[in-house]
């Protein structure tokens, strides 16, 4: 009788308190909603890949926080997604920690050698070779992802180095099963990395084939670095024997990167540019990175314009985001650069003022030409593989880490002996002021190459706020097209009320100035198409899908995650 009267008193007590928090915590999907995500109770980790993204989910599991499990995918990425995971590239790490409401950009981009020169791509006859900022030894900058994962784990992590490189560590030594992804992904670059006889012996078999779906993928070189890395910490890479590595690997082809510059390398971290939105704050990265500048200037020009009832993805709603795309993208090819280096005017460009001038100018009827829209503050007086990872936790802390090699496995070249791919990030230098870049971008002098310079990125990493806490982590790889996917994934759930993967999943448009046409995915209506066309609208022939965004929503304590279904092997994991 006592323990059934307990039993009940308990479920009293329980009924009492529970009531509330289960209502609050059962997972709610919307009617309309045609799109599942991935729910989790507790955190979520949304990647490029599977098994990169449960390595994510064990190191929550285990007590760690969004930090610590960003800075363990980050090391996973290098080994099971190798054509942009990396150790030998760079990136950008936003961070909010729910307790102290704090917002931290983590700016761990590349850096030029000190031997760099603003026409080191240049031929005699003032022409661009467009290969050497591409292919070469020249075209890697001094890594910084080393560096950036040390800096966000000593600094807001609560794990040591040892534990979150350890996953990434198996997976190199003990190996991993190739995935779908992963074979086709290799398949189709091995033309290039038969030009380098160390990237060739570590990804493809001593025979010459190709490893196919399911066999065990070992990288022993990788794993010693990181190893070295794991006992060593930051030095290991940049002063100890794989710089050494790398630097011999330099010396020998003509490439630039010296000890020096390796030891000079400098994590920084920067004021985040926090923009808002009819109410949210938008919590996203300065330069040297151009994507949370745009991101910001198109949200303003788009937010007194009432987009719901101009309908998803109508010809009107798209129109409108096209000309404010179009005016954006003019304004980065003169204005943006490393800051440390030219004057970026980031308040100018982000001010409603501004946003309001240009937003007027935009007729609803027809399309400008871009050669009638030019970079306009005086108004005022790759194949892109990059990838992405977005982390929360049970806190309410959020990761959103955008990090690249530039084009899929970099330049191609790997340093002997050290399992690492090196980025061929100078190409996103301006080689020659006014010409296009590997993604069509046309830079100006503020994007020249200089010593120890950044290149400019279109990397957007992108926390949304609401009520000053996280509700929306997002970012994608994809180039310059990455501003304008990050664009339309926070439109979709801030004007559109769309679930995460609804909003991931929705067909995408990108227009960036020049070349003067907009990229449209399938998905959207002839009908619109045509509308658009008549508009004066140009739209580009190639089918190719845009981005491949991670997300993660914080919705009434629910997680509810999605990595783009236009990317195979691509996972978010909620626990
Ligand atoms: N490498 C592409 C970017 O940083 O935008």
């Amino acid at each position: 009788m006592k323990i059934k009267f307990l039993i009940l008193a308990v479920s009293l007590v329980s009924l009492c308190i529970s009531p509330v928090v289960a209502q609050e915590q059962t997972p709610r999907l919307d009617t309309k909603d045609r799109f599942v995500p991935e729910i989790g109770r507790h955190g979520m980790v949304a990647t490029r890949e599977k098994i990169a993204t449960q390595v994510g989910v064990n190191i929550l599991k285990q007590g760690g926080n969004a930090v610590d499990a960003a800075v363990a995918v980050g090391f996973a990425l290098a080994v099971t997604y190798p054509q942009a995971g990396n150790i030998g590239g760079g990136g950008f790490m936003m961070i909010h920690l729910a307790k102290e409401n704090k917002s931290i950009a983590i700016d761990y981009r590349e850096m030029a050698p000190a031997a760099a020169d603003r026409d080191m791509y240049l031929n005699e006859d003032g022409s661009v070779d467009n290969a050497r900022s591409k292919f070469t030894r020249k075209a890697t900058g001094v890594p910084g992802t080393v560096a950036g994962m040390v800096h966000a784990l000593e600094n807001y992590g609560t794990m040591s180095l040892a534990q979150v490189i350890k996953p990434a560590y198996d997976l190199a030594n003990d190996g991993f099963p190739i995935y779908n992804y992963l074979e086709g992904s290799l398949n189709a670059r091995k033309e290039r990395m038969k030009k380098n006889a160390a990237a060739f012996k570590v990804f493809y078999k001593a025979d010459g084939t190709s490893y196919k779906y399911g066999e065990t993928f070992i990288q022993k070189d990788l794993a010693k670095s990181l190893k070295q890395i794991s006992d060593g910490g930051r030095d290991a890479f940049y002063k100890g024997e794989i710089a050494q590595k790398i630097v011999a690997d330099m010396k020998e082809n003509d490439g630039l990167i010296t000890m020096k510059d390796m030891a000079n390398y400098e994590v920084i971290e920067r004021p985040a540019i926090i923009g808002s939105y009819k109410g949210y704050e938008i919590v996203t990265m300065p330069p040297p990175s151009s994507g949370g500048v745009h991101l910001v200037q198109i949200m303003n020009m788009l937010e007194n314009d009432d987009l719901k009832a101009k309908g998803h993805n109508s010809a009107a709603s798209l129109h409108l985001y096209i000309e404010a795309m179009r005016q954006a993208y003019a304004d980065r090819s003169k204005y943006l650069g490393d800051p440390d280096f030219s004057n970026v005017p980031v308040a100018e460009l982000t001010s409603k003022r501004y946003a309001k001038i240009t937003r007027d100018i935009i007729s609803m009827d027809h399309a400008r030409r871009s050669t009638d829209v030019a970079p306009a503050l005086n108004l005022l007086a790759e194949s892109p593989d990059t990838t992405h990872f977005s982390v929360m936790d049970k806190d309410g802390n959020a990761v959103s880490n955008t990090y690249t090699l530039n084009f899929s496995y970099g330049n191609g070249v790997m340093a002997p002996g050290t399992g690492i791919m090196m980025n061929n990030e100078m190409d996103d230098f301006s080689a020659k002021p006014g010409t296009p870049n590997g993604y069509g971008l046309i830079g100006g002098e503020a994007n020249s190459v200089q010593p120890r310079k950044r290149p400019l990125s279109s990397m957007t990493p992108t926390i949304v706020l609401k009520d000053g806490k996280p509700f929306f982590v997002t970012g994608s790889p994809g180039g310059s097209t990455i501003i304008t996917v990050v664009l339309q994934s926070v439109l979709n759930v801030i004007e559109y009320d769309m679930n995460v993967f609804g909003a991931i999943a929705a067909p995408r448009i990108h227009h960036q100035w020049m070349p003067d046409a907009v990229m449209i995915e399938e998905g959207v209506s002839q009908d619109t198409k045509d509308i658009l066309t008549k508009m004066g609208h140009v739209i580009a022939p190639r089918k190719l899908t845009i981005g491949s965004l991670s997300a993660i929503m914080l919705k009434d304590g629910i997680y509810y995650g999605a990595s783009d279904p236009r990317s195979m092997d691509s996972a978010a994991i909620g626990y």
